[in-house]
């Protein structure tokens, strides 16, 4: 079992690292982030992913279970596949596997299944944006 303090304080840093990781990534890139339709798009995932690392430090099981249906509904959506590669899809499995892992322990007032869920969920944002980069380098 983790302590409260203990899970919150490993959220934040996989936060940090994911923000961060988002954040500098290719900066010789022609366009800038939270520019373009694209960008706008996948800016809509922060919100959700934001109110469940809440929702997991209050134990609100309600609010992590309707935030993780709207990040579900987010992957589903035809701007979410923007790339049509096995690799983007693969990646994009992978991620909604999380997203159920997390749904479902919410359901079930798991708090610690929750949190890794949310845990395993921020591995595939940094894992997916990885790979897209991987040309660029
Ligand atoms: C299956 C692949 C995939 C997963 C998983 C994924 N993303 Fe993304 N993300 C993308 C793509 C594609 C872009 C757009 C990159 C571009 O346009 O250069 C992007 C861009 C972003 C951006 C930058 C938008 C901008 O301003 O340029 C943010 C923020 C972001 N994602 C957050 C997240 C978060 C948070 C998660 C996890 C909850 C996540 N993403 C998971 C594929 C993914």
């Amino acid at each position: 079992m983790f302590t409260r303090t203990t899970i919150i304080t490993i959220m934040l840093l996989t936060a940090i690292i994911a923000a961060g990781y988002i954040a500098t990534s290719n900066p010789s890139d022609a366009q800038q982030p939270g520019t373009g339709q694209r960008a706008t798009f996948m800016r809509l995932k922060l919100q959700p992913v934001k109110d469940i690392l809440e929702a997991i430090a209050l134990e609100d099981f309600d609010r992590i279970t309707a935030s993780a249906e709207r990040i579900h509904l987010l992957s589903l959506d035809e701007s979410w596949m923007v790339i049509q590669t096995d690799e983007y899809r693969r990646q994009s499995d992978e991620f909604r596997r999380s997203v159920a892992v997390m749904s479902k322990a919410a359901k079930d007032k798991n708090i610690d299944g929750a949190t890794l869920g949310y845990m395993q969920m921020t591995l595939n944002c940094v894992r997916c944006h990885r790979q897209l980069r991987i040309p660029e380098q």
